[in-house]
């Protein structure tokens, strides 16, 4: 069942149009990201969803539920915002506390409550300090406590880490990780970092200019991006100019096989990691024209026949440049735009 339902979703601000008909089904404990490049509309996506701004068109569904007209705190969607939105002149116990007095819940109830949610956090020895003494990271668990102390059926995290330098950043996604398997809510995540919505999610819906792209797994949207647009998005693909005919992709660079219809004009994605450089004789020769060493793997541009320059990731750093080396290309064969 579908926990979360968006559909038709369409929202513009004056004439720019945010939103174009986004359809999501968020299955219940669920982590989703929501991926896209600043200004894509995710903010916008995530309010309506709680409530907080109205789509032009379309409904929001909780549980089969249509939720579209229904004020913000009867939702049970609450967003944690990237900068916390701590008020700084209440304790960290009186800023958690906050939603449920708010909702009458009895002191008492609300203290028991929230000194669970502390220990929950790690926090248990910060209930009487302000915002102002914690660290980065511990914000941002006070921000995850006063939400989640107010028991929504889908968390909405936006940008939640992008204000942590990277060591934090990896020791929050990891605690969130952890909170969402015990918890079990249905949770989306809003980025704008690929790795990061990798790393956390199942399912990712990237949306570009208003408009969803894809919504699948990490590995699919990596290999195969349905798009020209998405794979120039998630990077990291040469393009070769070509013909499709009949089944068969024709280059400078050789044929090869593909699943596509007949194309004049058609550009073959190949993933940077998708040519191996080898010693050994292929029927491809290239140059090593430039190498960066990044650590992991080392980034080559490798010149074919003075034509065509490819970008190529290797586990290999020995190449040098002006190196001759011959290429191995496996490329997917849906990837043709
Ligand atoms: N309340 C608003 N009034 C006018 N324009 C807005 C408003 N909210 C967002 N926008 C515009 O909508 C676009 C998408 O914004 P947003 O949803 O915040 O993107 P993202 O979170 O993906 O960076 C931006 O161009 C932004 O300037
Ligand atoms: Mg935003």
């Amino acid at each position: 069942m579908a926990n979360l339902k968006i559909q038709d979703i369409s929202k513009s601000f004056d004439n720019l149009k945010v939103l174009n008909n986004i359809n999501l089904e968020i299955k219940e404990g669920e982590l989703v990201s929501l991926l896209g490049p600043s200004g894509c509309g995710k903010t916008t996506l995530l309010k309506i969803i709680a409530g907080l701004e109205h789509p032009d068109n379309g409904k929001i569904y909780f549980n089969e539920v249509d939720y579209t007209n229904v004020e913000s705190n009867k939702r049970n969607a609450v967003i944690v915002f990237q900068d916390c939105g701590l008020f700084p002149h209440m304790t960290i116990y009186q800023n958690i506390e906050f939603g449920l007095k708010v909702r009458g819940i009895i002191k008492s109830e609300r203290r028991r409550r929230s000194v669970e949610m502390l220990e929950l956090m790690q926090l248990e020895d910060k209930g009487n300090n302000y915002p102002f003494e914690l660290s980065g990271g511990q914000k941002q668990r006070v921000a995850l406590a006063r939400a989640l102390l107010l028991l929504p059926k889908v968390l909405l995290l936006d940008e939640p880490f992008s204000n942590l330098d990277t060591n934090l950043k990896e020791i929050m996604r990891e605690f969130v990780l952890d909170l969402q398997k015990k918890l079990g809510f249905t949770a989306i995540l809003v980025t704008h970092d690929k790795e990061e919505a990798f790393i956390m999610s199942n399912r990712v819906a990237v949306i570009i200019n208003g408009k969803l792209h894809q919504f699948d797994t990490p590995v699919e949207i990596y290999n195969r991006p349905r798009t020209k647009e998405l794979s120039d998005f998630i990077g990291e693909a040469n393009y070769l100019d070509g013909e499709v005919k009949d089944g068969i992709f024709y280059s400078t660079l050789g044929e090869f096989e593909v699943a596509a219809n007949d194309k004049k004009q058609a550009l073959l994605m190949v993933k940077y990691d998708q040519i191996q450089l080898l010693k050994d004789k292929t029927n491809i020769q290239g140059k090593i024209t430039d190498r960066k060493y990044a650590g992991k793997v080392t980034l080559y541009k490798v010149s074919v026949k003075d034509q065509v320059i490819l970008n190529v990731n290797s586990s290999n750093d020995s190449f040098k440049i002006d190196d001759v080396v011959y290429l191995n290309i496996s490329i997917g064969i849906n990837n043709i735009y």
